[in-house]
């Protein structure tokens, strides 16, 4: 499986701490963020990576990371996109690397305590479709939040005013080959982006959708608030633990 890491957007709800920068490059604690979302694939046992930059210092990526010596990696592939079409416009670019094999996305701005191993594996056996990482939160209103009827998703609503559920749905995706095509298909939701919601309501209608509850404590950090909360829970507890 390869792992694709989505760094693209402006970041524009940490302006002016993005006007000159990527938000991906900005610290959490001891390390630049995207560092966190590398480390997670590299956890799973995923070592062939594509991260999608974008926006500002794109270039800096290069300079930070090189080919991934100091994470043990051989070489880092790298795309770029243009403006901020969408989570799922990002990972529309990532179809070439794919090759059609199954993929691990990680959105870059997503940290994890613990790791994703027994979902990665999961997923490996899994014949077909998609798996999602749930994490129950107290302000689900902020994410993608499943409604669920026993164990079964039954839809996920992106940024609900009334959620169905506690639950978030987590920046980690796996997708098999078909998420391209289903891409493909999409149109602009109403805040002119391509949703990964939208993706994962497709597997979910045709009956391939699987999912588990994270395991350990998740964070974004893509606000002032859910940053500085991110740099807390690492300073406090570590992230990426085996
Ligand atoms: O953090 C989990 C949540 O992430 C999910 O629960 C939501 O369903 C999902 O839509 C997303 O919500 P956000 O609105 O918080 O996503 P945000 O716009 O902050 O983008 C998250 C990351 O995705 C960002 O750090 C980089 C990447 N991205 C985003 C956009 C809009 C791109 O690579 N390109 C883009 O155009």
């Amino acid at each position: 499986m390869k792992g694709v890491i989505l760094a693209g957007g402006l970041g524009t709800r940490l302006y002016p701490l993005t006007k000159v920068t990527n938000k991906h490059l900005l610290p959490i604690y001891d390390k630049p963020m995207i560092y966190y979302p590398i480390q997670t694939l590299i956890n799973a046992g995923i070592d062939d990576i594509l991260i999608v930059t974008g926006g500002n210092s794109a270039g800096d990526f290069l300079k930070l990371l090189g080919n991934g010596k100091e994470f043990g990696l051989k070489h880092i592939n790298y795309t770029y996109q243009e403006g901020e079409g969408g989570i799922a416009e990002a990972l529309g670019l990532a179809e070439f690397f794919a090759g059609g094999e199954k993929i691990c996305v990680v959105l870059g701005d997503n940290i994890i305590e613990k790791n994703i191993r027994r979902a990665a594996q999961a997923f490996q056996e899994q014949k077909e479709g998609a798996k999602i990482l749930l994490k129950e939160v107290p302000d689900p209103e902020r994410f993608g939040v499943p409604e669920l009827k026993g164990d079964r998703i039954v839809s996920i609503e992106e940024k609900p005013k009334k959620p169905k559920s506690n639950y978030a749905v987590i920046g980690i995706y796996f997708f098999d080959a078909t998420v391209f095509d289903i891409v493909k298909t999409l149109k602009p939701s109403a805040r002119g982006e391509l949703e990964i919601s939208d993706v994962n309501n497709r597997y979910i209608e045709r009956g391939q959708m699987t999912w588990d509850i994270l395991e350990g404590w998740w964070t974004d950090a893509g606000t002032f608030e859910s940053l500085l909360r991110a740099n807390q829970l690492v300073a406090q507890t570590g992230a990426n633990k085996l």
